[in-house]
């Protein structure tokens, strides 16, 4: 089968280390790739805004399956122009991603399918959303509508952070993002998430995981993409799993389906575990990076046959085997994110691996040769465990094996678990 694979983070390197595992694998190509996911697939220059291009280069090479790792391809239609040209893409299309680019598309759904999320409102207008805050006082969640790189959401503890979040939208601090905005009720509980596979009729339940989104230990600092990440959540007990699915996944399918806007692709599901259950917080419409990193690491399908029989509606005849082992991620990053850094600094050397080890390449690059690292997170050191404990202590171990002199990491990811093991 010969696959192009779009994106250049540690998520799609690990997605394309598990790819060159299937012996079905013929051909691999990526677009634009890193120095890690080289070592897998042929990167190809193909601007990825250029819809018709890609489809060209899919043409030419006959190209079996598209894996789109990002939202922002998504979110402009890339799916869409695939499809529309006959070819099998893994990734929903442009209107089912509203899942992840709408906040209000998403509550919306939610109430109508009676799938369990925080109570909200939307507005368009500062008054009537500062009216409503009033109205139900602090704790409250404000949130500009659109994509915001995460920056959007306010938990606000007292009802003058929520008044203040608000003016921010409105004035513009998240762009035409916050043009809308979306008042949710504050959920209480502890924060997991799921990954589940669809085909626009049917789902599979991937696993679960839990992340580090604060810069500093102790979850202190400002948010990031991810520092760290491990799998399985302990707090998704075989009985959250099977109540996320009936109450908030296959409605969920269900629901995009009767909208006209069936979803092929991962489900990403933000849960608050609450007294009451499951709780929807977000969804995103793609794999987490750093989460994909540790799911990979647990994955023992071919994940070939997976995001195949995804794109191709054939889920109802796979299944998905995880080792029992966590899997933890330490995500090495420049000085100074998620502010400035510098960019292009040396990376002098990555340990060797072996078995339930791996340092995914999220943002690095070649230069004259030597490895250098070009973004904010750089790298994501990974290893498995037979308890988070372990899993951590392998992990750092691997860390402490790697030579660059501008890189910094949490010393604490996957605290909570830990204290949870030794309890
Ligand atoms: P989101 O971008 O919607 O995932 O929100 C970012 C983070 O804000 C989440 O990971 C939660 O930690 C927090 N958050 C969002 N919505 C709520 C809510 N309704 N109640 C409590 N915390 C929330
Ligand atoms: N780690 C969070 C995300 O991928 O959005």
């Amino acid at each position: 089968m010969k696959v192009l694979l779009i994106g250049s983070g540690g998520r799609e390197h690990a997605l394309a280390w598990k790819l060159a595992q299937s012996p079905k694998l013929s051909e691999f190509y990526v677009a634009p790739g890193n120095p890690g996911i080289a070592e897998h697939a042929a990167a190809v220059d193909l601007n990825i805004d250029d819809h018709q291009a890609v489809a060209g280069f899919c043409r030419d090479k006959a190209i079996d399956l598209v894996v789109i790792g990002p939202e922002a391809p998504l979110v402009a239609g890339l799916a869409d122009a695939l499809r529309g040209a006959g070819i099998t893409v893994f990734g929903p299309s442009a209107a089912a991603a509203q899942l992840e680019g709408s906040k209000g598309f998403t509550k919306d759904l939610c109430a109508r399918y009676d799938i369990p999320t925080g109570a909200y409102q939307r507005f368009t207008d500062a008054a009537a959303a500062k009216a409503y805050v009033c109205e139900q006082g602090a704790p409250i969640v404000v949130k500009a509508d659109g994509l915001a790189a995460g920056k959007g959401v306010t938990v606000a503890m007292t009802v003058e952070e929520a008044l203040a979040a608000i003016d921010d939208c409105f004035d513009g601090a998240f762009g035409a993002a916050g043009a809308e905005v979306v008042v949710e009720a504050y959920l209480d509980g502890e924060e997991a998430s799921f990954f589940c596979l669809s085909d626009g009729k049917t789902a599979l339940a991937l696993a679960t995981a839990q992340d580090h989104k604060r810069v500093g230990d102790g979850d202190t600092g400002p948010n990031t993409g991810g520092m760290g990440a491990y799998s399985p959540a302990p707090v998704m007990t075989a009985e959250m799993v099977s109540r996320t699915m009936k109450e908030i996944i296959e409605p969920t399918i269900r629901g995009m389906a009767e909208s006209g806007y069936p979803f092929t692709g991962v489900f990403f599901a933000g849960l608050m575990i609450t007294a009451k259950g499951p709780e929807l917080i977000e969804y995103n419409v793609r794999f987490g990076d750093p989460e994909t990193q540790v799911l990979m690491m647990r994955l023992e399908s071919d994940l070939l046959d997976l995001l195949y029989a995804a794109a191709s509606g054939t889920l109802d005849q796979v299944s998905a085997e995880w080792s029992d082992d966590v899997a933890l991620t330490v995500v090495m990053a420049s000085k100074g994110y998620p502010g400035s850094y510098d960019k292009g600094t040396p990376i002098a050397a990555l340990p060797q691996t072996g078995p339930g080890e791996k340092v995914f390449h999220a943002g690095t690059a070649l230069k004259d040769g030597a490895l250098v690292a070009t973004g904010g997170r750089v790298l994501n050191v990974t290893a498995t465990g037979k308890t988070v404990a372990e899993a951590q202590a392998h992990a750092y171990a691997l860390v402490d094996r790697v030579e660059w002199q501008n890189g910094f990491c949490r010393r604490d990811i996957g605290w909570q678990a830990v204290a949870r093991e030794k309890n």
